[in-house]
Protein backbone atom coordinates (compact mmCIF):
# COMPACT_ATOMS: atom_id res chain seq x y z
CA UNK A 1 0.00 0.00 0.00
CA UNK A 2 1.33 3.32 -0.83
CA UNK A 3 2.44 5.84 1.83
CA UNK A 4 2.24 9.80 2.15
CA UNK A 5 4.14 12.33 2.62
CA UNK A 6 4.31 16.28 2.62
CA UNK A 7 6.99 17.27 -0.26
CA UNK A 8 6.22 21.22 -0.27
CA UNK A 9 4.51 23.84 1.53
CA UNK A 10 3.56 27.58 1.25
CA UNK A 11 1.67 30.48 2.57
CA UNK A 12 0.04 33.81 1.62
CA UNK A 13 -1.24 36.38 3.55
CA UNK A 14 -2.50 40.15 2.90
CA UNK A 15 -0.40 42.54 2.99
CA UNK A 16 -2.58 45.03 5.13
CA UNK A 17 -1.62 44.69 8.50
CA UNK A 18 -4.20 45.76 11.35
CA UNK A 19 -3.07 46.34 14.82
CA UNK A 20 -4.86 46.12 18.08
CA UNK A 21 -4.64 50.13 18.16
CA UNK A 22 -5.99 50.32 14.81
CA UNK A 23 -8.91 48.79 16.07
CA UNK A 24 -9.24 50.38 19.33
CA UNK A 25 -9.23 53.92 17.11
CA UNK A 26 -12.76 52.67 15.93
CA UNK A 27 -14.02 49.81 18.73
CA UNK A 28 -14.33 50.01 22.72
CA UNK A 29 -11.81 47.89 22.91
CA UNK A 30 -7.78 48.15 23.63
CA UNK A 31 -4.62 46.53 22.53
CA UNK A 32 -3.78 45.60 26.71
CA UNK A 33 -7.39 43.57 26.70
CA UNK A 34 -7.05 42.04 22.98
CA UNK A 35 -3.80 41.18 24.50
CA UNK A 36 -4.02 39.43 27.72
CA UNK A 37 -7.66 37.77 26.79
CA UNK A 38 -6.60 36.43 23.46
CA UNK A 39 -2.78 36.92 23.04
CA UNK A 40 -3.60 38.36 19.34
CA UNK A 41 -1.70 41.69 18.36
CA UNK A 42 -2.18 42.12 14.64
CA UNK A 43 -3.79 40.31 11.94
CA UNK A 44 -3.82 40.82 7.65
CA UNK A 45 -6.97 41.79 6.24
CA UNK A 46 -7.89 41.61 2.86
CA UNK A 47 -7.66 39.57 -0.38
CA UNK A 48 -10.16 36.84 -1.65
CA UNK A 49 -10.50 33.06 -0.17
CA UNK A 50 -9.64 32.00 -4.36
CA UNK A 51 -6.55 34.82 -4.23
CA UNK A 52 -4.78 33.92 -1.38
CA UNK A 53 -5.20 29.94 -1.72
CA UNK A 54 -3.82 30.60 -5.18
CA UNK A 55 -0.58 32.26 -3.95
CA UNK A 56 -0.11 29.46 -1.15
CA UNK A 57 -1.02 26.88 -3.20
CA UNK A 58 1.72 28.49 -6.36
CA UNK A 59 4.48 28.39 -3.90
CA UNK A 60 3.89 24.99 -2.03
CA UNK A 61 3.98 23.25 -5.73
CA UNK A 62 7.14 25.76 -6.87
CA UNK A 63 8.55 23.99 -3.26
CA UNK A 64 7.88 20.41 -4.44
CA UNK A 65 9.44 21.17 -7.71
CA UNK A 66 5.64 20.51 -9.52
CA UNK A 67 3.23 22.23 -11.51
CA UNK A 68 -0.76 21.67 -11.53
CA UNK A 69 -0.21 19.27 -14.26
CA UNK A 70 1.37 16.89 -11.51
CA UNK A 71 -1.74 17.01 -9.30
CA UNK A 72 -4.60 14.53 -9.45
CA UNK A 73 -6.66 15.92 -6.81
CA UNK A 74 -6.99 19.60 -5.08
CA UNK A 75 -8.78 19.81 -1.50
CA UNK A 76 -9.60 23.37 -0.26
CA UNK A 77 -10.34 23.60 3.43
CA UNK A 78 -12.29 26.78 3.63
CA UNK A 79 -15.41 28.52 5.72
CA UNK A 80 -15.46 31.52 3.69
CA UNK A 81 -15.95 30.45 0.17
CA UNK A 82 -15.74 32.92 -2.54
CA UNK A 83 -19.58 31.92 -3.71
CA UNK A 84 -21.56 29.78 -2.63
CA UNK A 85 -21.76 27.96 -5.74
CA UNK A 86 -19.73 27.06 -7.82
CA UNK A 87 -16.90 25.52 -4.84
CA UNK A 88 -13.71 28.03 -4.60
CA UNK A 89 -11.42 24.91 -5.48
CA UNK A 90 -13.02 25.54 -9.06
CA UNK A 91 -11.37 28.94 -8.96
CA UNK A 92 -8.41 27.90 -7.51
CA UNK A 93 -7.78 25.21 -10.24
CA UNK A 94 -7.84 27.53 -13.06
CA UNK A 95 -5.49 29.77 -11.36
CA UNK A 96 -2.85 26.41 -10.74
CA UNK A 97 -4.15 24.65 -14.18
CA UNK A 98 -4.41 21.72 -11.80
CA UNK A 99 -5.24 18.71 -14.03
CA UNK A 100 -7.15 16.42 -11.53
CA UNK A 101 -10.63 17.17 -9.52
CA UNK A 102 -10.70 19.98 -6.71
CA UNK A 103 -13.71 19.91 -4.10
CA UNK A 104 -14.15 22.48 -1.50
CA UNK A 105 -14.58 21.17 2.33
CA UNK A 106 -15.90 22.99 5.20
CA UNK A 107 -14.98 21.71 8.58
CA UNK A 108 -14.41 25.51 9.95
CA UNK A 109 -11.00 25.40 12.11
CA UNK A 110 -10.52 21.94 11.76
CA UNK A 111 -10.56 21.81 7.95
CA UNK A 112 -7.28 21.81 7.18
CA UNK A 113 -6.98 18.53 9.89
CA UNK A 114 -10.17 17.36 8.07
CA UNK A 115 -8.28 17.64 4.80
CA UNK A 116 -5.17 16.11 5.58
CA UNK A 117 -6.73 12.81 6.35
CA UNK A 118 -8.60 12.70 3.67
CA UNK A 119 -5.95 13.31 1.32
CA UNK A 120 -4.19 10.68 2.74
CA UNK A 121 -7.04 8.41 1.76
CA UNK A 122 -7.40 9.38 -1.55
CA UNK A 123 -3.22 8.73 -2.00
CA UNK A 124 -4.08 5.05 -0.34
CA UNK A 125 -6.88 4.85 -2.95
CA UNK A 126 -4.37 5.31 -6.05
CA UNK A 127 -3.75 9.67 -6.03
CA UNK A 128 -0.36 10.30 -6.94
CA UNK A 129 -0.48 14.05 -5.75
CA UNK A 130 -2.72 15.93 -3.80
CA UNK A 131 -2.70 19.64 -3.40
CA UNK A 132 -4.21 20.52 0.18
CA UNK A 133 -4.56 24.15 1.07
CA UNK A 134 -6.69 25.79 3.80
CA UNK A 135 -7.94 29.33 2.89
CA UNK A 136 -10.32 31.95 4.88
CA UNK A 137 -11.45 35.31 4.64
CA UNK A 138 -12.96 35.94 7.83
CA UNK A 139 -12.60 39.62 7.93
CA UNK A 140 -15.59 39.31 4.74
CA UNK A 141 -17.83 37.95 7.43
CA UNK A 142 -17.63 39.62 9.99
CA UNK A 143 -19.37 42.90 11.56
CA UNK A 144 -16.59 45.35 12.11
CA UNK A 145 -19.10 46.82 14.61
CA UNK A 146 -18.93 44.11 16.91
CA UNK A 147 -15.75 44.30 19.36
CA UNK A 148 -16.20 40.72 20.45
CA UNK A 149 -15.59 39.11 16.64
CA UNK A 150 -13.38 41.93 15.19
CA UNK A 151 -10.43 41.54 17.62
CA UNK A 152 -9.88 37.58 16.78
CA UNK A 153 -10.41 37.38 12.96
CA UNK A 154 -7.77 37.53 10.04
CA UNK A 155 -6.95 36.46 6.59
CA UNK A 156 -5.11 33.92 4.87
CA UNK A 157 -4.10 30.92 3.47
CA UNK A 158 -1.52 27.68 3.75
CA UNK A 159 -0.75 24.89 1.30
CA UNK A 160 0.92 21.51 1.09
CA UNK A 161 1.34 18.99 -0.78
CA UNK A 162 1.02 15.81 -0.65
CA UNK A 163 2.81 12.50 -2.65
CA UNK A 164 2.38 9.15 -2.68
CA UNK A 165 5.89 7.06 -1.36
CA UNK A 166 7.04 3.61 -1.62
CA UNK A 167 8.92 4.36 1.87
CA UNK A 168 6.64 4.93 4.82
CA UNK A 169 3.51 6.65 5.06
CA UNK A 170 4.04 9.69 7.21
CA UNK A 171 0.29 9.98 8.60
CA UNK A 172 0.48 7.85 12.23
CA UNK A 173 -2.67 8.13 13.42
CA UNK A 174 -5.30 10.21 13.20
CA UNK A 175 -9.06 11.20 15.07
CA UNK A 176 -11.86 13.21 13.42
CA UNK A 177 -15.13 14.49 16.01
CA UNK A 178 -18.02 16.59 15.11
CA UNK A 179 -20.58 17.24 17.31
CA UNK A 180 -23.73 19.11 15.40
CA UNK A 181 -25.63 19.35 19.07
CA UNK A 182 -23.00 22.17 19.22
CA UNK A 183 -23.60 23.89 16.10
CA UNK A 184 -25.59 26.77 17.31
CA UNK A 185 -22.29 28.14 19.74
CA UNK A 186 -20.34 29.19 16.02
CA UNK A 187 -22.17 29.92 13.03
CA UNK A 188 -22.84 32.32 9.98
CA UNK A 189 -26.68 32.65 7.67
CA UNK A 190 -26.38 33.08 4.37
CA UNK A 191 -25.76 36.79 4.12
CA UNK A 192 -25.17 37.26 7.49
CA UNK A 193 -22.19 38.05 10.02
CA UNK A 194 -20.57 35.32 11.94
CA UNK A 195 -22.29 34.79 15.24
CA UNK A 196 -19.92 32.86 18.42
CA UNK A 197 -20.16 32.31 21.89
CA UNK A 198 -16.41 32.77 22.77
CA UNK A 199 -17.52 31.10 26.32
CA UNK A 200 -19.05 28.11 25.63
CA UNK A 201 -16.87 27.07 22.58
CA UNK A 202 -13.76 28.40 24.87
CA UNK A 203 -15.33 25.71 27.41
CA UNK A 204 -15.19 22.75 24.85
CA UNK A 205 -11.78 23.51 23.08
CA UNK A 206 -9.68 23.02 25.49
CA UNK A 207 -11.15 19.70 26.55
CA UNK A 208 -11.61 18.83 22.35
CA UNK A 209 -8.07 19.32 21.80
CA UNK A 210 -6.46 17.55 24.79
CA UNK A 211 -8.92 14.20 24.19
CA UNK A 212 -8.81 14.47 20.02
CA UNK A 213 -4.59 14.76 20.61
CA UNK A 214 -4.79 11.64 23.12
CA UNK A 215 -6.89 9.36 21.09
CA UNK A 216 -4.77 10.21 17.75
CA UNK A 217 -1.52 9.87 19.57
CA UNK A 218 -2.56 6.62 21.12
CA UNK A 219 -3.74 5.13 17.51
CA UNK A 220 0.29 5.76 16.55
CA UNK A 221 1.07 4.00 19.68
CA UNK A 222 2.65 7.12 21.36
CA UNK A 223 2.45 9.65 23.84
CA UNK A 224 2.61 13.63 24.47
CA UNK A 225 5.62 13.23 25.70
CA UNK A 226 7.14 11.46 22.23
CA UNK A 227 5.08 14.88 20.46
CA UNK A 228 8.71 16.64 18.82
CA UNK A 229 6.46 19.85 17.78
CA UNK A 230 2.80 20.50 18.09
CA UNK A 231 0.92 22.91 16.17
CA UNK A 232 -2.41 24.05 17.08
CA UNK A 233 -5.63 25.28 15.81
CA UNK A 234 -4.88 29.43 16.70
CA UNK A 235 -8.04 30.53 18.06
CA UNK A 236 -6.89 32.28 21.51
CA UNK A 237 -3.24 31.75 23.08
CA UNK A 238 -5.23 30.88 26.52
CA UNK A 239 -6.27 27.65 24.64
CA UNK A 240 -3.38 26.52 23.25
CA UNK A 241 -1.46 27.37 26.37
CA UNK A 242 -4.39 25.58 28.83
CA UNK A 243 -4.55 22.73 26.28
CA UNK A 244 -0.41 21.74 26.00
CA UNK A 245 -0.05 22.43 29.74
CA UNK A 246 -2.37 19.85 30.27
CA UNK A 247 -0.87 17.59 27.65
CA UNK A 248 2.11 18.10 29.32
CA UNK A 249 3.80 19.96 26.45
CA UNK A 250 6.07 22.75 27.11
CA UNK A 251 6.39 26.13 25.38
CA UNK A 252 10.00 24.73 23.17
CA UNK A 253 7.22 22.24 21.60
CA UNK A 254 4.30 23.83 20.59
CA UNK A 255 3.60 26.65 17.57
CA UNK A 256 2.23 30.37 18.54
CA UNK A 257 1.64 32.61 15.80
CA UNK A 258 -1.77 34.17 16.34
CA UNK A 259 0.16 37.41 17.71
CA UNK A 260 0.61 38.13 13.94
CA UNK A 261 -2.67 36.26 12.23
CA UNK A 262 -5.24 36.22 14.72
CA UNK A 263 -8.28 33.72 13.94
CA UNK A 264 -7.84 32.11 10.32
CA UNK A 265 -9.99 29.49 10.84
CA UNK A 266 -8.67 26.20 8.10
CA UNK A 267 -5.89 28.41 7.46
CA UNK A 268 -4.49 28.98 10.92
CA UNK A 269 -2.94 25.35 11.11
CA UNK A 270 -0.93 25.56 7.91
CA UNK A 271 0.39 28.82 8.19
CA UNK A 272 1.91 27.76 11.72
CA UNK A 273 3.39 24.57 10.11
CA UNK A 274 4.86 26.99 7.66
CA UNK A 275 5.96 29.34 10.39
CA UNK A 276 7.97 26.10 11.82
CA UNK A 277 9.09 24.77 8.89
CA UNK A 278 10.68 28.08 7.99
CA UNK A 279 11.96 28.54 11.31
CA UNK A 280 13.86 25.38 10.82
CA UNK A 281 12.12 23.78 14.03
CA UNK A 282 11.22 20.19 12.12
CA UNK A 283 13.25 17.69 11.36
CA UNK A 284 13.11 14.51 9.78
CA UNK A 285 12.23 11.83 12.13
CA UNK A 286 10.53 13.93 14.23
CA UNK A 287 6.59 13.65 15.46
CA UNK A 288 4.07 16.39 14.81
CA UNK A 289 0.84 16.50 16.56
CA UNK A 290 -1.61 18.66 14.74
CA UNK A 291 -4.88 19.85 16.38
CA UNK A 292 -7.92 21.74 15.35
CA UNK A 293 -11.56 22.80 16.32
CA UNK A 294 -14.06 25.04 15.33
CA UNK A 295 -17.72 25.20 14.61
CA UNK A 296 -19.81 22.09 13.60
CA UNK A 297 -18.45 21.89 16.29
CA UNK A 298 -16.05 20.13 14.58
CA UNK A 299 -12.21 18.75 16.07
CA UNK A 300 -9.43 16.74 14.32
CA UNK A 301 -6.08 15.63 15.52
CA UNK A 302 -2.92 14.56 12.90
CA UNK A 303 0.44 12.70 13.99
CA UNK A 304 2.87 12.86 11.99
CA UNK A 305 6.79 11.35 11.23
CA UNK A 306 8.32 14.31 9.30
CA UNK A 307 9.93 13.04 6.57
CA UNK A 308 11.58 15.87 5.40
N1 LIG B 1 -12.54 44.57 24.09
C1 LIG B 1 -12.82 44.90 25.35
N2 LIG B 1 -13.72 44.23 26.09
C2 LIG B 1 -14.36 43.20 25.52
C3 LIG B 1 -14.11 42.82 24.19
C4 LIG B 1 -13.16 43.55 23.47
N3 LIG B 1 -12.83 43.26 22.19
N4 LIG B 1 -14.88 41.75 23.90
C5 LIG B 1 -15.60 41.48 24.99
N5 LIG B 1 -15.28 42.36 25.97
C6 LIG B 1 -15.81 42.45 27.33
C7 LIG B 1 -17.12 41.75 27.47
O1 LIG B 1 -18.20 42.60 27.14
C8 LIG B 1 -17.13 41.41 28.95
O2 LIG B 1 -17.50 42.55 29.68
P1 LIG B 1 -18.42 42.43 31.00
O3 LIG B 1 -17.60 41.61 31.96
O4 LIG B 1 -18.60 43.84 31.42
O5 LIG B 1 -19.66 41.73 30.57
C9 LIG B 1 -15.66 41.14 29.28
O6 LIG B 1 -14.92 41.76 28.19
C10 LIG B 1 -15.31 39.68 29.32
O7 LIG B 1 -15.86 39.06 28.16
P2 LIG B 1 -15.76 37.52 27.95
O8 LIG B 1 -16.52 37.14 26.73
O9 LIG B 1 -16.08 36.84 29.23
O10 LIG B 1 -14.19 37.38 27.67
P3 LIG B 1 -13.37 36.07 27.57
O11 LIG B 1 -12.26 36.13 28.52
O12 LIG B 1 -14.23 34.85 27.54
O13 LIG B 1 -12.71 36.22 26.11
C11 LIG B 1 -12.95 35.39 23.87
C12 LIG B 1 -13.55 36.26 24.97
C13 LIG B 1 -11.60 35.96 23.52
C14 LIG B 1 -13.87 35.42 22.67
C15 LIG B 1 -12.79 33.95 24.40
O14 LIG B 1 -13.99 33.53 25.00
C16 LIG B 1 -12.42 32.96 23.32
O15 LIG B 1 -11.34 33.03 22.76
N6 LIG B 1 -13.28 31.97 23.05
C17 LIG B 1 -12.98 30.93 22.09
C18 LIG B 1 -13.11 31.40 20.70
C19 LIG B 1 -12.78 30.29 19.77
O16 LIG B 1 -12.00 29.42 20.08
N7 LIG B 1 -13.40 30.21 18.63
C20 LIG B 1 -13.14 29.06 17.77
C21 LIG B 1 -13.59 29.18 16.52
S1 LIG B 1 -13.56 30.84 15.91
C22 LIG B 1 -13.87 30.74 14.28
O17 LIG B 1 -14.11 29.75 13.74
C23 LIG B 1 -13.83 32.00 13.56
Amino acid sequence: MPGARITGWGMAVPDKVVTNDDLSATLDTSDAWITERTGIRERRIGGTTSGLGIEAGRLALKHAGLTGDDIDVLVLATTTPDAIVPGTSATVEEGLGIAGGAFDLNAACSGFVYGLVAAHGLILAGARRVLLIGSETLSRITDWDDRSLAVLVGDGAGAVVLEATDGPTELLGWHLGADGSLRHLLKCDHGGYLYMNGKEIFRHAVRAVIDSSTIALQRAGLTPADVDLFVPHQANARIITAAAQRLGINPERYVVTIDRYGNTSSASIPLALVHALNEGRLEPGHTVLLSGFGGGMTWASAVLRWGG
